[in-house]
């Protein structure tokens, strides 16, 4: 009797908490991403003209973002390494959102700051910058462990992943305070959730990208900027190496469009559906456990990567093109000639591929 009693006591409210929860996860992570719409632009810009900046936004998912913004009106400007990938991107814009105006600049985040910061000032003065996007990030091509990991490629990734984040943020947040809106989004990782063996510096860095974007958004919460951290697992892309999309893998366009709709709603977010359940599996695994499996898991795909790029190096040599894929390490461009078809062990000693993407 009193145990029936308790059961309904505790049991009711239980079950009615589990029911709400459901109802928000359901609301948040399928409603929100597929079927509310963003919002509309007046929420972070009062001109008529504004303007997004995409940093890395010539390919992958800086491309996604760049071209689902200017889709929804606003202008764009790209600041990346390669130019041509940013032509490609504009002609992209250009001929899918003919109202727009995209504007390009060439940034190598990799140096330091005081070197570009002047050419950004000046390409977004008399703009009406209202979004930013924290794309740019490099990871090493083939994953490595960290006694062998090149000290300056090291730096480079922590240039790249914090550093540039950090001064473009500082750069525009005056000019959004002084417009009293804006929205900032970063682009940190699964791994910034789950520690990564043989990602430990990438790893790291999309950590501080995750923690600096969440404290950031609390203190610029009184201008009303919307600040938003995304960490994926798969998007197609050259970084990630998945060349068709599949349910775990979406395209840069899905997850732009899916990343959108929680601007302004939420500030840390997994907007591709699929990559939420992947992040509750995690969760539910031991720390100790989920290190061991997914240093395994690097293991084989290093293996699998050095054995790709060995046969894309065989081809081209078999067709008798003179180029020849080189695994750079730093900055000296050694080429390197690593047999690994039947040496799993010899392939993971040998000096990594160290190709920023
Ligand atoms: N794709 C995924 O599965 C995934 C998962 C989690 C997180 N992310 C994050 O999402 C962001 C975008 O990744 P992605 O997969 O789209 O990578 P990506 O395909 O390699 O594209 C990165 C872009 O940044 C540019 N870039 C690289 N280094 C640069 C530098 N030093 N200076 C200026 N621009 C530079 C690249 O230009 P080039 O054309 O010259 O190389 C390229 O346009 C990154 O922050 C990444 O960490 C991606």
């Amino acid at each position: 009797m009193v145990l029936g009693t308790l059961a309904v006591i505790v049991g009711y409210p239980f079950a009615i908490y589990l029911i709400v929860q459901l109802c928000i996860i359901i609301y948040d992570h399928v409603i929100v991403p597929h079927f509310i719409e963003p919002f509309p632009l007046s929420r972070w810009s009062s001109s008529s003209s504004p303007w997004a900046i995409v940093t890395g936004g010539g390919s992958g998912v800086g491309r996604g973002f760049a071209e689902q913004l200017a889709r929804r009106g606003f202008n764009i400007i790209l600041l990346g390494r390669s130019r041509i990938s940013m032509s490609e991107c504009q002609e992209s814009i250009r001929s899918r959102s003919p109202n727009v105006d995209v504007v390009m600049e060439e940034i190598d985040f990799s140096r330091p700051v005081h070197e570009w910061a002047q050419r950004v000032e000046a390409i977004i003065s008399n703009k009406d910058i209202s979004i930013l996007v924290n794309n740019v990030g490099i990871n090493t091509e083939i994953p490595v462990v960290y006694s062998e990991h090149d000290l300056a490629h090291v730096q480079d990734m922590i240039q790249v992943n914090c550093l540039a984040a950090s001064a473009m943020t500082k750069i525009v947040l005056p000019l959004m305070k002084q417009n009293g809106k804006g929205g900032i989004i970063f682009l940190s990782s699964c791994t910034g959730e789950f520690a990564s063996p043989m990602m430990a510096v990438y790893s790291g860095t999309k950590a501080y990208i995750r923690r600096f974007g969440e404290a950031l958004s609390e203190e610029v919460k009184s201008s009303h900027i919307d600040v938003l951290v995304l960490h994926p697992y798969y998007v197609l892309s050259k970084m990630s190496g998945f060349r068709k999309p599949s349910l775990l893998v979406c395209t840069p366009t899905v997850f732009a469009t899916c990343a959108l709709r929680y601007l302004g709603r939420k500030v840390v977010v997994q907007p591709y559906f699929p990559h939420l359940c992947l992040d509750v599996l995690f969760s539910l695994v031991p720390l100790g456990l989920s290190l061991r499996f997914q240093l395994n898991r690097m293991k084989t795909v290093a293996v699998r990567l050095m054995r790709r790029k060995n046969r894309e190096r065989e081809a081209s040599l078999g067709s008798g093109s003179s180029a020849e894929i080189e695994f750079q390490r730093g900055s000296s461009h050694s080429s390197t000639d690593i047999d690994c078809e039947d040496d799993d062990k010899k392939a993971l000693l040998s000096p990594p591929a160290l190709i920023t993407q």
